[in-house]
C-alpha cells in the first residue's frame, strides 16, 4: 500500500514537471512578443550555440538576434583583403533556420578596430572613404536578405558633439551620411539604425542626436530607426518621464526606435531586494516598448548571465540579464512576460 501511494506522488511530481516545461514552452516571451508585433532579442556569440540548454532557451524564448562582435571589423575584417564570415554567418544561419531575425551590429564602430586599419591613421596617401565603402558593400552584400536590420553607426557621439573617431578625423563628419546611403544601395530593404549609449534621456547628446537626425532626415538620407542602448546600473535609475518624451519625440520624425543593448547590473551582493529592482525597471521598459507601436524591438545584451560581457570585462558576477548563469529566468523574465502578455 505504501509503496502504491509513493510511486503514485512520484508519478504526479514527475506528470507535473512534463505540464510546467510544456506551459513555459507554449508561454515563452517569444510567442506573446509574436502577439504584439515585438522583436524580442539578444546578444550572442556563435560559441554559445553549442551549449545545449543556451540554444534550447534561444530558440524558445527569442525571435532576434545580436551577433555581439563577430561582425565587428575585428572579427569579420580582421586582415586589409580578406574576409572572416565564418563565426557571423554561424549565427545568422541558425536564427534564419529557426524563423528569428537578425540584427547586424555594426558596421561602424570605433573600438575592436583591426590593427592593419588604425595604423594608416593620419597617411596621407589613403582614400580612406574608399575603404570604409568597401567594407560595407562587402558585408552589407554578404548578408542582404539575411540581416533584417543594420546598425549601421554604433556610438558616434560624445556629451554634445561627435566622437573624434577614426572615421571622423579620416573622412569628417559626413562619414554618416556615407555610410548609411553605401548600405542602403547594398541592400534596400534593410532597415538602418544609429545605435547609441546615454541617449535614452532628454539630455545634450540626444538632443545633439535628434539635430544630427533631423538634419539627415531633411537630406532624404536613408534612416529607419535609433538604437537607445540601455546599459543601465541598478544604483543609477533613469527618470522614465524624460525617456518617454524622448522616446516620443524621435517617434515624431517618423522613426522607429529599437532597445538594442538592455542589461541592468548590480554591485554587491545580490538581493532579493535587488532583484525585485531590477525587474520593476525592466517592467518599465517593457511598458514603453508595448505602449508605442513604432518602438519595436528589446534586446537584452546576452542572454544568460553565464556569458555577459560584465563578467568577462568587469568580473562582476550579476551583470543583470533576465536568466540566471543555469539558465533560469529571474523575477525580470517574469515581469517582462506579464507585460508582453497584457492585450
Ligand atoms: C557597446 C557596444 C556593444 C558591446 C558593448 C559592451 O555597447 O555597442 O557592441 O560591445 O558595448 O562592450
Amino acid at each position: 500500500m505504501f509503496k502504491k501511494f509513493f510511486c503514485f506522488i512520484i508519478l504526479l511530481v514527475f506528470s507535473n514537471c512534463n505540464k510546467i516545461i510544456d506551459n513555459t514552452e507554449d508561454k515563452s516571451l517569444r510567442k506573446y512578443a509574436k502577439n504584439s508585433n515585438i522583436l524580442i532579442g539578444t546578444a550572442i556569440e556563435s560559441i554559445q550555440l553549442e551549449d545545449i540548454k543556451f540554444a534550447e532557451t534561444l530558440k524558445r524564448e527569442f525571435n532576434y538576434i545580436t551577433p555581439e562582435n563577430s561582425m565587428k571589423w575585428g572579427f569579420i575584417h580582421s586582415k586589409r583583403y580578406e574576409f572572416d564570415f565564418d563565426r557571423a554567418d554561424k549565427i545568422v544561419d541558425f536564427a534564419l533556420k529557426n524563423n528569428m531575425k537578425v540584427r547586424g551590429h555594426t558596421l561602424i564602430w570605433h573600438i575592436e578596430n583591426p590593427e592593419w586599419l588604425l595604423k594608416l591613421e593620419n597617411d596621407t596617401s589613403v582614400n580612406f572613404e574608399n575603404i570604409l565603402a568597401y567594407h560595407i558593400k562587402t558585408v552589407v552584400k554578404h548578408y542582404k536578405g539575411k540581416v533584417y536590420a543594420w546598425d549601421v553607426i554604433n556610438e558616434a557621439l560624445e556629451y554634445n558633439r561627435y566622437k573624434e573617431t577614426f572615421w571622423y578625423k579620416n573622412i569628417g563628419e559626413d562619414y554618416i551620411e556615407k555610410a548609411l546611403k553605401w548600405t542602403h544601395k547594398e541592400d534596400p530593404n534593410a532597415k538602418l539604425f544609429i545605435n547609441d549609449n546615454m541617449i535614452e534621456e532628454i539630455n545634450p547628446k540626444s538632443d545633439f542626436l535628434y539635430e544630427l537626425v533631423n538634419n539627415l532626415l531633411s537630406k532624404n538620407v536613408p534612416l529607419d530607426g535609433i538604437g537607445f542602448q540601455f546599459h543601465l546600473k541598478l544604483n543609477n535609475s533613469l527618470d522614465m518621464e524624460s525617456v518617454e518624451k524622448n522616446i516620443k519625440r524621435f517617434l515624431e520624425l517618423g522613426l522607429e526606435i529599437n532597445f538594442t543593448e538592455v542589461d541592468i547590473e548590480t554591485e554587491g551582493e545580490l538581493t532579493e531586494e535587488k532583484l525585485e529592482k531590477q525587474a520593476t525597471i525592466y517592467k518599465k521598459l517593457m511598458i514603453l516598448v508595448k505602449k508605442y507601436d513604432k518602438v519595436t524591438a528589446f534586446t537584452t545584451w546576452g542572454l544568460s548571465d553565464k556569458y555577459s560581457w560584465i563578467v568577462r570585462e568587469y568580473d562582476n558576477k550579476n551583470p543583470g540579464l533576465i536568466f540566471d548563469e543555469e539558465f533560469n529566468p529571474k523575477l525580470a523574465y517574469y515581469k517582462i512576460k506579464e507585460i508582453l502578455q497584457l492585450p
